[in-house]
C-alpha cells in the first residue's frame, strides 16, 4: 500500500480508488506537536474507539467513512474529498472556548449545544471561522454547512445518550466532513479519546489527561478504561 500521508495522529495509506487504510500511531502529542510521546498500546485503543462509534452512528442512519476494523491499528475508510475544516460542538465550557470566553467558570453547561468552525491548518492554528467565512471561502454552500451542523447535532445526541448509560459525561468533540465521489457528506476521520473530551466522576478518559502533565502511559491506562466502560473490544 501506498504511504500518501502522515500526519501527527496517523499515517494514511491508499488500497485503492475508493479505500483508504489510516494507522493510528502509538504516539501522543499536544501543543501542536510540541510535547509528544510514544504510548505503546494507544493506536489500537483509538482505532477500536473509532470503529465502535462509527458503527454505532452508522447502525443510527448517520453516514460515516468508516468499513472495517483490523483489530489492532488500521481502519478501512472511504477515501473523501476532505471538507478542510474542523467541527466543534461543545455541552459544556472546556478548552479554547474558555481562553476566548474567560469570564465563563470552567466546565458551566451550555443552555444548548454549541457548534463551531476552526480552519484546518496548524500554520495558522485552527482560526475560529464564521459561518459566512466558510460560505463567502466557497468551503462549503449554505446548504451543506446546514446538513453538516444537524449531523453533528444529531451524533452529539446520540453520543450524549450513550455514553450517560455508562455514567460518562461528553464535554465535547471535534468532527470532520468529506464528499465521496457521489457528492454526498459522510462523517470522516477519527473520533477517539483524542478528540472528544469525556469525564467520568470527574476525571478525564481523554487525551486532556496527557496536556495537563499525566505520562503516556496513564493516558493509554484511561483509554483502556474508557474502552471496558464501553464495551468496546480490544
Ligand atoms: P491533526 O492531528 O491536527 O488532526 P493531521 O493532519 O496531523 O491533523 P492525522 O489524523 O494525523 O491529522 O491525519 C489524518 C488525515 O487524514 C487528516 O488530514 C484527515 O483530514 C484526513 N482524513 C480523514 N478521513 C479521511 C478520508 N475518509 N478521506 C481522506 N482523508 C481523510
Ligand atoms: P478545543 O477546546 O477547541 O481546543 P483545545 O483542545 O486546544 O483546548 O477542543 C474542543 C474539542 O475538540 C476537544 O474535545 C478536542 C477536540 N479537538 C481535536 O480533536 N483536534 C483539534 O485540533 C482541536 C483544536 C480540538
Amino acid at each position: 500500500m501506498e504511504l500518501i500521508y502522515e500526519g501527527k495522529a496517523k499515517r494514511v495509506y491508499r488500497l485503492n480508488n475508493e479505500r483508504l487504510v489510516m494507522e493510528f500511531k502509538d504516539e501522543v502529542t499536544a501543543f501542536d506537536g510540541l510535547r509528544k510521546e510514544v504510548a505503546i498500546g494507544k493506536g489500537r485503543l483509538a482505532a477500536a474507539q473509532t470503529a465502535f462509534f462509527m458503527s454505532y452512528l452508522e447502525g443510527n442512519g448517520v453516514r460515516t467513512h468508516f468499513i472495517d476494523w483490523d483489530g489492532d491499528r488500521r481502519i478501512t475508510v472511504r477515501a473523501l474529498r476532505m471538507v478542510p475544516i474542523e467541527v466543534i460542538v461543545r455541552n459544556y465550557a472546556y478548552g479554547s472556548f474558555l481562553k476566548r470566553m474567560p469570564m465563563v467558570k470552567p466546565l458551566t453547561r451550555f443552555s444548548k449545544p454549541l457548534v463551531e468552525f476552526h480552519l484546518k491548518s496548524d500554520e495558522l492554528h485552527d482560526p475560529l471561522l464564521t459561518m459566512d467565512d466558510i460560505t463567502e471561502a466557497g468551503l462549503l454552500t449554505r446548504e451543506e454547512l446546514q446538513e453538516i451542523i444537524n449531523t453533528s447535532l444529531r451524533v452529539n445526541d446520540l453520543l450524549t445518550n450513550l455514553l450517560s448509560t455508562r455514567g460518562l459525561i461528553l464535554v465535547d468533540f471535534k468532527l470532520e466532513f468529506g464528499f465521496d465521489g457521489s457528492g454526498r457528506l459522510l462523517l470522516a476521520d477519527e473520533m477517539s479519546g483524542d478528540t472528544m473530551r469525556i469525564l467520568r466522576n470527574g476525571k478525564h478518559l481523554d487525551k486532556e489527561l496527557f496536556r495537563k502533565g499525566a505520562s503516556a502511559m496513564d493516558l493509554v491506562k484511561a483509554y483502556a478504561e474508557l474502552n471496558a466502560l464501553l464495551g468496546v473490544k480490544s
